[in-house]
């Protein structure tokens, strides 16, 4: 599976948010960082089909360009926005088969996907309770638990350990790490050491460029200085964005 970007642009009037982002991805996990505002959302909504790119932007999976967002492409993606905007009135269990639902899965597999997903994110004891009753992290699990429903082939993850305990937020990177076998993941993060532990590329960027990406052992591997903390990394590259202004 390749996923191709070719000059993905995309302006909100006069904001450039995107800009010519250009990246193939393979199967694996990569990780976008970057300041608020940097471009990471606006980048997994339009792959998502949620945000429309400029009409010069060019998408193409496995080779076949992707013009507009057809029922066959969204059947391939699983999505986790990054905003929470679950429905607060239905139990956990009866979301994750809405959302199923919505995308075609067929009952007796929604049921044992939903069982699956919810026991791995540990939510399975309170399957039948109203989300509105769940604290901020579980909602944030439910949300996760979603985009892996009908396993998809290319799952886009907007922050997805955003305001996890640290058991828990290790518990979903495993999710994430065991699911990524053959896929394509893309995650948004601003915590460092989610990349480093289960991402195989990085992408940082800023203002809606790319200012450095590879494999993290490649980029924090340096000659002079020894091996550096991703986070080092971070701090050097956007201090030295920062001295520009
Ligand atoms: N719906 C919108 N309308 C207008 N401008 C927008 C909209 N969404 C995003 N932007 C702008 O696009 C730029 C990129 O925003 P985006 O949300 O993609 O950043 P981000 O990297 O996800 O930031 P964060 O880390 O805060 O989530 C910002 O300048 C933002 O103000
Ligand atoms: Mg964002």
């Amino acid at each position: 599976m390749t996923l191709k970007l070719q000059n993905i642009n995309k302006h909100y009037k006069t904001n450039h948010a995107l800009k010519n982002f250009t990246y193939s991805f393979n199967n694996g996990i990569y990780g976008l960082l970057g300041p608020n505002g940097a471009g990471k959302s606006t980048l997994i909504n339009i792959l998502a089909g949620n945000v429309i790119a400029d009409d010069d932007s060019s998408i193409l999976y496995d080779n076949h360009p992707i013009k507009r967002h057809n029922k066959e492409f969204r059947s391939k993606i699983g999505f986790m926005p990054q905003q929470q905007s679950l429905y607060d009135n239905f139990t956990a269990r009866h979301f994750m088969l809405y959302i199923a639902a919505l995308k075609g899965i067929k009952s007796k597999q929604a049921e044992e996907e939903t069982k699956e997903l919810l026991t791995r994110v540990e939510l399975i004891e309170t399957a039948d309770k109203n989300i509105g009753s769940f604290s901020g992290g579980m909602k944030q699990r439910v949300l996760v638990a979603q985009a892996m429903l009908g396993q998809p082939e290319i799952l886009l993850l907007d922050e997805p350990t955003a305001g996890l305990d640290p058991r828990q937020r290790v518990i979903i990177r495993d999710l994430i790490k065991h699911y990524a076998k053959d896929r394509i993941v893309l995650i948004s993060t601003h915590i460092t050491s989610d990349i480093e532990t289960i991402a195989d590329e990085v992408i940082m960027m800023n203002k809606g460029d790319i200012v450095c990406s590879g494999k993290v052992s490649e980029l924090c591997g340096d000659s002079t200085n020894g091996i550096i903390t991703l986070e080092q990394l971070y701090m050097q590259i956007y201090n030295e964005k920062d001295e520009e202004k």
